[in-house]
C-alpha cells in the first residue's frame, strides 16, 4: 500500500536569508543593508520624492549586483519541490532578486516586487529592466520618463495580499526560510496559518523574532536544511 501523503498544500515564505549564501546581503544581520543605508533614504515613497537620484543609483546597484550572483542549493532545491511536488505549492517571497527563478521555481510570488521589473508612474505598466533607471530612460510602452524600481518601499502596500491569504487558508504546511520576521504582514503570515490549522516549519540561520509561533524551528544555513527539508517532503508523497 502507498504511504498515505501527510501534506497536500504547502505555502513557503523566503526571506534575504535564502539568498545569503549566493553573496546578497541580508537586511538586518551584522553588515546587512540597513546598517549601511538610513531606511528612510533609500527605501520609502518620501525618499524618492526628495532625492530620486540617491534612490535610482541604490537601485541601480542591486539590480546589478543581483545579475552577477547565481542560485545555490537552497534555491536549486525548492526548484526541485516545485517541479515534483504534486500538491498545491505557493513559494511567497520577499526577496527582489530572481533567484528562485533561475533555480527552477515557478510558482513563485514576489509580494515585494522585484529588481528586474520597472514601474511606470505614467501608463502604470511593469516592463523587464535590466539595465540602470538613473538616466531616466523612456518607458518602452508609452516614452514618458517616468520609471521607478518596481519594489515595495516601507509604507507601501506588498503585492497580491488577496492571492497570499487565498493559498494561507488551503495550506496544511506552512514553511518559513531566511526571515527573522521583522517586517509585517510577512511576519504575521506565520499565526494566520496556524489559526487555519496548518503545521508550521522555520528554517533559519538562528531563531528569528517569529520563532515562538512555530510548531518547529531548525537552526543552520539555508543551503543545508532546506535541500534536507525538500527530500524529506518529496520522499512523504512517494
Ligand atoms: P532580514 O535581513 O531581516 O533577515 C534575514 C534572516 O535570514 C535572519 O533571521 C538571518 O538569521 C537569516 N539568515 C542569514 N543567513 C542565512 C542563511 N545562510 N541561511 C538561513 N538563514 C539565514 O531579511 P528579511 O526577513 O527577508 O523589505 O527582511 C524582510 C524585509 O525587510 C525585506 O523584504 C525588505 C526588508 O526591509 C523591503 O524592502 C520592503
Ligand atoms: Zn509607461
Amino acid at each position: 500500500m502507498a504511504a498515505m501523503a501527510k501534506y497536500r498544500n504547502i505555502v513557503i515564505l523566503t526571506g534575504a536569508g535564502v539568498s545569503a549564501e549566493s553573496g546578497i546581503d541580508t537586511f538586518r544581520d551584522a553588515g546587512g543593508l540597513w546598517e549601511k543605508h538610513r531606511v528612510e533614504d533609500v527605501a520609502t515613497p518620501e525618499a524618492f520624492a526628495r532625492d530620486p537620484n540617491l534612490v535610482l543609483r541604490f537601485y541601480d546597484m542591486r539590480r546589478e549586483a543581483i545579475q552577477t550572483k547565481v542560485p545555490n542549493a537552497a534555491h536549486l532545491a525548492l526548484g526541485r519541490l516545485d517541479a515534483e511536488w504534486r500538491g498545491g505549492l505557493l513559494i511567497v517571497t520577499q526577496n527582489v532578486d530572481d533567484l528562485h527563478e533561475r533555480g527552477g521555481a515557478r510558482r513563485v510570488l514576489h509580494m515585494h516586487g522585484e529588481h528586474l521589473n520597472a514601474w511606470c508612474l505614467a501608463c502604470d505598466r511593469r516592463p523587464r529592466w535590466t539595465g540602470p533607471l538613473i538616466d531616466r530612460p523612456p518607458c518602452p510602452a508609452c516614452g514618458s520618463r517616468a520609471l521607478r524600481p518596481d519594489v515595495v518601499w516601507f509604507g507601501e502596500v506588498p503585492y497580491r495580499m488577496d492571492e497570499i491569504h487565498a493559498a494561507l487558508r488551503e495550506a496544511d504546511l506552512f514553511v518559513s526560510i531566511g526571515t527573522s520576521g521583522a517586517v509585517y504582514p510577512a511576519a504575521g503570515f506565520v499565526r494566520a496559518a496556524r489559526e487555519l490549522g496548518a503545521d508550521t516549519l522555520e528554517l533559519n540561520l538562528e531563531r528569528s523574532k517569529g520563532s515562538a509561533w512555530f510548531a518547529e524551528t531548525r537552526l543552520g544555513p539555508a543551503t543545508e536544511l532546506v535541500p534536507d527539508w525538500v527530500d524529506e517532503v518529496l520522499t512523504s508523497m512517494a
